[in-house]
């Protein structure tokens, strides 16, 4: 019976299949990977996961196109490998886009094979890693490769705030291909490896004239400091995957779980004497406020999120008595910590992931307002400024704030206030809530006494300091609740601590609606 096959024989055809499969695109292109100085999509995995844990599906899938001489050109398990494995010991769903493959393009096979592994992702409650290096729609395909970039993109929606996702761009993400990337939660970015835009530089020379590099459009530098696309950079591939590691230790499998606890010998009730002197007695003065943040979190171990944009705001994660909470502070060591658009932008989302996936959060507050001036204005502060009030607003995860020296106006009320459901609201002796800074407020309300007084100065001062005793204090607040108790800077930490706790199994709900109408 020469037609059935020895078991020893099926054995060594699965190894011939599997074998060839985990080669890709062959050796040749793996060398040319290499060359670049880049990892393939399976060292990638490996960097990523738990050593050994990896579990990969779909090897044997092939793509169905004939078209353009795709007839003669198959590769097991095509331009994606997908699969799960664990992260720090915690299940994890990943794909990795392989360039060695035709250039890592996403047909209609690569698509089905993310959607499914984001399809069980979902459905077991574990984050999503996609690990991105692809020329993008295969070409050859057409249509079929458009409709499997959008139904990742349609589970990149529906997922979304459901089980975290992440992505990381570590080779050409260009046109429609950065949509996908963009709709998840964080993205990665390593220098010089990745490159994100709508249209590349020759069709941008070729549409308007103008000539720019790659790495000057959509490079790390550019993401990371300027669109705040990019949330993290990296000088490697191999750091870059192990900070990915690291802000999963910080967040919940999905959005039924609770962050994981990571107990400390950091005491709860430690106190930092440090804290009393850190704000200068000179109002115009500036200090770190990252510092504070070192004091207060366990440690000082603090995560940041989005280092390089908007730096007049702080915004990360850190664990307080082991429990993760997502801190945003005004940085006043930069413009100030005033609010414009880019600062409120990005807190917004920031809040918006923290309330979606029950990490409480921990406000710090020095904010001059928002920046005044006709620039901020015609690109829509009003409308972007708003959506960190409704980021507050909706929020129904613990809310703790601690408001260390200004809260003026609008930016008062924004920050985490009673008003927009704070739930514990402390302030420093320092704190000052006024509708607007001593001497913007004088002149407005006495406009006409300065006007008419022999020596102008002498009474704007004069009137700038009542105004200040009366107003410029945490006082007029606290007598009316809004301020739930001023504290001694240096007990934040525990007072932060036992707020937490007290709020650790806070209900709170929105009115019944389909989702709300954010103004994006
Ligand atoms: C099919 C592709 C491909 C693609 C690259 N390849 N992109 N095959 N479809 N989209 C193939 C190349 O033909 C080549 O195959 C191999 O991958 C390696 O590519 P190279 O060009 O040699 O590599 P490199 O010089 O590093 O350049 C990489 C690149 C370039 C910058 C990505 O290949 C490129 O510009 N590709 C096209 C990018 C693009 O315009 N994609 C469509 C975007 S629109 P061989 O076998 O010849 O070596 C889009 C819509 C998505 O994606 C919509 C979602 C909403």
């Amino acid at each position: 019976m020469a037609f059935i096959k020895a078991a020893s024989e099926r054995l060594e055809e699965l190894n011939k299949l599997r074998e060839e499969s985990s080669l890709g695109g062959g050796q040749t292109r793996i060398d040319q990977q290499h060359a670049k100085g880049k990892l393939t999509a399976r060292e990638r995995i490996d960097a990523l996961l738990d050593e050994g844990t990896f579990r990969e599906l779909d090897p044997f899938v092939t793509h169905r196109s004939t078209d353009l001489g795709l007839a003669e050109r198959h590769y097991l398990g095509d331009a994606v490998v997908t699969g799960y494995g664990r992260v720090n010991g915690r299940l994890t769903f990943v794909f990795s886009q392989d360039f060695t493959v035709l250039g890592g393009s996403v047909s209609e096979v690569v698509g089905e094979k993310i959607s499914k592994v984001m399809d069980l992702a979902a459905k077991n409650g574990a984050p999503i890693v996609g690990l991105n290096d692809s020329g993008g729609a295969r070409i050859q395909e057409g249509v079929t490769s458009l409709a499997g970039y959008g139904e990742i993109i349609l589970r990149n929606v529906l997922f979304s705030g459901v089980i975290p996702q992440i992505s990381v761009i570590m080779g050409p993400t260009a046109g429609g291909a950065v949509y996908s990337p963009s709709l998840t939660d964080f993205i990665f970015m390593v220098n010089g490896v990745g490159q994100m835009y709508i249209t590349g530089p020759d069709v941008i020379k070729a549409a308007t004239g103008e000539e720019v590099t790659h790495e000057e459009l959509g490079g790390w530098m550019t993401h990371f400091t300027r669109t705040g696309v990019a949330h993290f950079a990296s000088q490697t591939e191999e750091e870059c995957l192990q900070q990915v590691r690291q802000l999963l230790t910080f967040l919940p499998q999905n959005n039924g779980d609770d962050p994981p606890p990571v107990p400390s010998p950091d005491p709860a009730g430690r106190t930092s004497a440090e804290l009393r002197a850190i704000v200068p007695e000179d109002p115009s003065k500036s200090y770190d406020m990252k510092e504070v943040i070192r004091q207060i979190v366990d440690n000082g171990d603090f995560f940041e999120v989005q280092e390089g944009y908007a730096q007049n705001l702080i915004i990360g994660y850190g664990r307080m008595d082991g429990k993760t909470v997502g801190i945003v502070a005004q940085q006043p060591a930069f413009l100030a910590g005033v609010l414009d658009i880019e600062a409120s932008t990005k807190a917004s989302r920031f809040v918006r992931f923290c309330d979606a996936f029950n990490i409480p959060l921990v406000t710090l507050i020095d904010v001059p307002g928002f920046l005044p001036g006709s620039d901020q204005e015609f690109r829509g502060i009003i409308r972007h400024g708003a959506k960190l009030l409704y980021a507050y607003a909706e929020a129904t995860v613990p809310k703790v704030s601690v408001l260390i020296r200004k809260a003026y106006g609008g930016a008062y009320i924004v920050m985490s206030s009673k008003h927009l459901r704070g739930d514990i609201n402390l302030a420093w002796p320092s704190a000052e809530i006024a509708v607007m800074g001593p001497d913007a407020a004088v002149n407005v309300i006495f406009r006409e006494e300065i006007r008419k007084s022999e020596n102008q100065d002498e009474t704007r001062e004069r009137l700038s300091e009542e105004y200040h005793d009366r107003f410029a204090n945490p006082y007029v607040a606290a007598g009316r609740g809004y301020i739930d108790d001023v504290i001694d800077p240096a007990e934040t930490r525990p007072r932060i601590i036992d707020a937490l706790a007290m709020l650790q199994n806070k209900q709170e709900t929105l009115p019944p609606k389909k989702h709300g109408s954010i103004p994006l």
